[in-house]
């Protein structure tokens, strides 16, 4: 099973292979932004991909345009977007400062289910 390791917040969690980076860290409430909790409208559960790059798809029309085509600069990314395929290393440059983890009970939304559907 692929690791994801948050850099900064110093924390690594297990993500089902093909499972998204935003999926696996709500679950485990690491603390990514979101508007759209993972539907890819809001373009604000961007992290920075610090190592692994391989083991992601190649940036999606939705990322390129949320964040532009600028991926070989800023390494930046939509989490939602990101399917994981291997171990990854991230940085969430948008999370609240002196952010860890979120209590229980925050952001308890449900995701999307495939396809974009709302689960039952
Ligand atoms: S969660 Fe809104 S674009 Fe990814």
């Amino acid at each position: 099973m692929p690791l994801i390791t948050f850099d900064a917040l110093d924390m690594t969690i297990d993500c089902p292979e093909g499972e998204t980076v935003f999926a696996a860290a709500r679950r485990q409430s690491v603390p990514i932004p979101t508007a759209c909790v993972g539907r890819g409208t809001c373009g604000l559960c961007r992290v920075k991909i610090l190592a692994g790059e391989a083991n992601l798809p190649p940036v999606s029309e939705v990322e390129k345009r949320h964040l532009g085509n600028t991926y070989f600069i800023t390494k930046l990314r939509l989490s939602c977007q990101l399917k994981v395929m291997g171990d990854v290393t991230l940085g969430i440059p948008d999370a609240p400062r002196g952010a860890k983890l979120l209590p229980l009970g925050v952001g308890s939304a449900k995701l999307p289910g495939p396809g974009g559907r709302s689960p039952k």
